[in-house]
């Protein structure tokens, strides 16, 4: 190989040159620069070279030294990758990002929805306490003392004189709205609510609800109905249906489950909904007579309908969260996916 060629070939070596690490500067620096390296090997000839061989090429050589030089000091700053863009190194003195945004709670997030939804349908908000005599949640509500109903809703009692308890719904509320305010009535209690369950998946011993009261003069049965077919629809988009099955509350009279067509499978059958097509949201029926004369309310005048649904449970089906205990734990991973920006510090 000629000398011109030989020069030519690490020209090319120099210029494609490139280096990720601290050992690849340094095996470069070696192998061109280094006492035994290829640019110093070619100035040894070099000595050797003719008068008109130094003088065609010495320029050369000069500047193939100062370009692998170049190269090497390019490489060692960790700017140089194939000869191409610099490569970003980052900024390691950087501050760190700090403000980082927050979000609403996804419970929260669910109760407001199901709250304007009402609201813009006239219901009033009304909130009531959480430790709660036996009369509002219980005795009012058609529940007799030792009647077997009160083991549907397994009560957490708070050891005092007058057998106050932790309320197992809102319908509590409701109890107070209608002891204080004439009809017509037109509202809904969010508000949490306590059961002495066995901690799973699919039960806590605390959750949220939303229940609604609507009492006047010839409230019907239909208008129930129509009422939660919006409030599902609503929510869930205008293509979901509800459908009624008869059941029992105290309270109510009739009483039924409101199912709603699955939102994840349509309706053709899947797991969320057990093959059935229907998932269940909340239950309702018409306020029973006995109830509104408990509150004070002539039932010969006035007649109402009542629901109550537990958010936990819409905010399941809402946003597909497989486990209801991931509501309570507050790891910021599953809290984050529902942060939209728009809760700032
Ligand atoms: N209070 C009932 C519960 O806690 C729900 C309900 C409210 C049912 C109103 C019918 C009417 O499960």
């Amino acid at each position: 190989m000629s000398l011109a060629d030989r020069i030519a070939e690490l020209e090319a070596e120099v210029a494609q040159a490139a280096a990720a690490t601290a050992e690849e500067v340094e095996r470069f620096r070696v192998a061109m620069l280094g006492r035994k390296g290829a640019v110093t090997a070619l100035f040894d000839a070099f000595k050797e070279m003719s008068a008109e061989d130094k003088k065609a090429l010495g320029r050369r050589m000069n500047e193939l030294k100062q370009a692998a030089q170049a190269r090497w000091e390019e490489m060692k700053a960790g700017t140089t990758r194939q000869g191409a863009a610099p490569v970003q190194q980052g900024d390691p003195t950087r501050p760190v990002a700090t403000e980082q945004t927050g979000g609403l709670h996804p419970i929260t997030l669910v109760r407001q929805r199901i709250v304007r939804v009402f609201e813009r349908l006239g219901y009033t908000v009304s909130q009531g306490p959480e430790v709660e005599d036996d009369h509002h949640n219980f005795g009012a509500l058609n529940f007799p003392p030792e009647h077997p109903a009160r083991d549907m809703q397994d009560t957490f009692f708070v050891e005092s004189p007058e057998g106050l308890a932790l309320r197992t719904h809102t319908s509590s509320v409701q109890v107070r709205v209608m002891e204080h305010q004439e009809p017509p009535i037109r509202t809904i209690s969010p508000g949490r609510v306590y059961r002495n369950e066995a901690i799973s998946a699919r039960a806590h011993c605390m959750f949220h609800q939303v229940e609604g009261l609507y009492v006047d003069k010839g409230v019907s049965f239909a208008e129930l109905k129509g009422t939660l077919d919006h409030f599902a629809k609503s929510l869930f988009g205008p293509e979901v249906a509800i459908r009624l099955r008869p059941s029992y509350f105290p309270f109510t009279e009739p009483s039924a489950e409101v199912d709603m067509s699955c939102t994840i499978c349509g309706g053709d059958g899947c797991a969320v909904c057990k093959q059935s097509g229907w998932v269940e949201i909340m239950g309702c029926g018409m306020v029973d007579p006995a109830v509104l004369a408990n509150c004070g309310i002539d039932p010969e005048v006035y007649s109402g309908f009542a629901f109550g649904m537990g958010v936990e449970r819409i905010a399941q089906l809402l946003y597909r969260v497989p486990d209801l205990r991931l509501y309570w734990e507050n790891d910021v991973r599953f809290l984050a996916q529902f942060s939209d920006g728009s809760f700032r510090n």
